[in-house]
């Protein structure tokens, strides 16, 4: 976790602005890296702004980025089982439903860092991944469907954009407002129980009591995803991990309400419906391929719901926490603490 001030960030993508062709051919392999930990007040003017759609040059390259951003925000179109330009996706979401506004909303699961951050070392794979193989993952997982032809014309569009969104990033990424936002891990487990309260309470009126969402009329793409069920995300995606999907549902819902700086839930609340979402006795998912994942078993994540793991702690554990008893193990044993 790295923490760096606000002066030497912008002291570095000041620099980065003129050295950034020389600093394409550094190689940028690194360990699979985390949001990094940022104190909780941040102001709004230091939060990466990414560049206005109004820029996108008027030449074949914009061509590519327009078509790149059409495509990430409306994906199952395109791309999802009745694609009209080909069927990748297995389900109707569409990477928009988690990458909020096009991948630009602070703390939303943006791209603001995607390009800056890759190729970069994946704990899953045990080997480097580029960018357009790290699109195929969320394609493979969260949309449960098969991966596209690295080459081909779509997949090239949408990295294109991504780059185009972060090309005032430094290599290596971690702007502010990155990703996502950390939240305090709680000292007891979360409650899947206590999370059905929350979810009648602040989550039902989109995403329905069965949690199925609403789908457009069209019957391609949703109004309102679902968080769970045959035609959700499958289990082992980054949204099914207890961490990263409280951090996601804290700063961004309800969507209508719901921001970085102006959360609805605490975040016991947030584990809690993130718990009553996630939970595979409750709710069931696409069954996923689960080969030859983590092939160094220390570097799974501590939320990772398959086991086996390096530590003692119980599948459980691992599930729903409490985690920091499990990264303090790990740190002392000289193992990667991630989620
Ligand atoms: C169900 C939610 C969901 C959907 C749908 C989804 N993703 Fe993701 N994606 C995630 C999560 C969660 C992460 C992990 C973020 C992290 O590690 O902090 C992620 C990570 C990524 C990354 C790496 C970003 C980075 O900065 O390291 C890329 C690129 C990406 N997704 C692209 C896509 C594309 C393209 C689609 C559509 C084809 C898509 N995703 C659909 C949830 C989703
Ligand atoms: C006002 C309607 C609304 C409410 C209320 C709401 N959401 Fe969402 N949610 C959305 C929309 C819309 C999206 C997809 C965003 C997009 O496509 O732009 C979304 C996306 C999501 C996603 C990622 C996509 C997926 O299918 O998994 C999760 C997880 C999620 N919501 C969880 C929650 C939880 C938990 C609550 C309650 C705390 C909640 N939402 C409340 C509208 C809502």
């Amino acid at each position: 976790m790295e923490e760096r001030s606000a002066t030497y960030r912008w002291t570095i993508s000041t620099l980065c602005a003129l050295c950034l062709a020389a600093a394409i051919s550094v190689s940028c392999q690194r360990q699979n890296e985390e949001p990094s930990q940022q104190p909780q007040s941040k102001a709004a003017d230091s939060i990466f702004v990414p560049p206005d759609t109004s820029t996108i040059p008027k030449n074949a390259t914009g061509d590519m980025i327009r078509y790149g951003r059409e495509l990430l925000v409306n994906f199952p179109y395109y791309l999802g089982p009745k694609g009209t330009v080909g069927k990748y996706g297995g389900n109707g979401l569409g990477c928009q439903n988690c990458h909020l506004e096009a991948g630009t909303r602070p703390y939303g699961l943006n791209y603001f860092s995607a390009h800056a951050r890759y190729p970069q070392y994946r704990a899953r794979e045990g080997r480097i991944l580029t960018l357009s193989e790290r699109v195929n993952n969320c394609i493979e997982r969260p949309l449960n469907g098969r991966p596209m032809p690295l080459d081909s014309k779509e997949m090239v569009a949408m990295v294109t954009y991504m780059q185009w969104l972060g090309k005032n990033v430094p290599v290596g990424g971690n702007v502010e407002g990155d990703r996502l936002k950390e939240i305090t891990l709680l000292d007891r487990p979360a409650d899947p129980i206590k999370g059905r309260v929350v979810y009648e309470k602040h989550c039902v009126r989109c995403h329905g009591d069965d949690g199925q969402g609403v789908l457009k009329e069209d019957g391609i793409a949703y109004v309102y995803p679902p968080l769970w069920g045959k035609l959700s995300y499958q289990p082992g995606s980054s949204m099914h991990r207890l961490i990263k999907s409280a951090q996601f549902i804290k700063y961004n819902m309800p969507n209508d309400i719901a921001r970085w700086d102006k959360p609805v839930l605490t975040d016991e609340e947030a584990f809690d419906v993130a718990a009553y979402v996630n939970d595979d006795k409750l709710h069931e998912r696409p069954q996923p391929p689960l080969d030859a994942e983590y092939p160094i078993l220390k570097e799974k994540p501590v939320d990772y719901y398959w086991p086996p793991y390096v530590d003692g702690f119980t599948p459980e554990q691992h599930k729903y926490g409490p985690f920091k008893p499990i990264m303090e193990w790990r740190k002392k044993n000289g193992h990667p603490t991630g989620y």
